[in-house]
């Protein structure tokens, strides 16, 4: 029941009113605690840009704290090795632990990269924006997909 709501949402939503608002949130649906099914920009994302967006230290900077397969030395383990992370999570799983992880988990320490409330010591420049916009959440999806094992 859900996901039709999200449906219907993203069906309305017309390309004018996302450019006119890019600030605010594409709205979307959370299925069983879990998933977002629906992709944030109603596309696939960009596994290439992707790639090049969790590795950006002003933008994703995931390395901080995963191991990823990348060329970068400094790469942190705060968090799990993302290398085989698609074996283990499916796309609208994966969609969800980069828009909120504190919806699973309240207390970890991974950033809600889609939200823009409940954040605390926000920048100036960035208040009332989420850290990734949703075209970057779906390249960071695809690229995450290509994490097999
Ligand atoms: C400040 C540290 C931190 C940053 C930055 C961070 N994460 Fe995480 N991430 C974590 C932690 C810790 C977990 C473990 C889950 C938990 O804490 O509940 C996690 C879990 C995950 C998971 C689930 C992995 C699994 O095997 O269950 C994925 C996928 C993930 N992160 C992707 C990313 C991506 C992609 C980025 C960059 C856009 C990122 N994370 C940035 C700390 C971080």
């Amino acid at each position: 029941m859900r996901r039709l709501g999200a449906i219907i949402v993203s069906a309305m939503l017309p390309v004018a009113a996302s450019v006119a608002f890019a600030d605010e949130l594409v709205k979307f649906a959370v299925v069983d605690d879990n998933e977002i099914r629906e992709s944030l920009t109603g596309k696939p994302g960009n596994p290439e840009e992707g790639r090049k967006a969790a590795a950006n230290r002003g933008l994703g900077n995931c390395l901080a704290c995963h191991v990823m397969p990348i060329k970068e030395d400094l790469q942190g383990d705060v968090g799990p090795d993302l290398k085989g992370v698609a074996s283990r999570l499916k796309e609208s799983e994966l969609r969800l632990r980069l828009v909120n992880p504190k919806l699973l988990n309240p207390q970890t320490a991974m950033p809600a990269f889609y939200r823009t409330d409940g954040l605390n010591r926000v920048r100036k420049d960035m208040e009332g924006k989420p850290i990734l916009t949703a075209a970057q959440i779906e390249d960071i999806v695809a690229y995450l997909l290509t994490l097999k094992e």
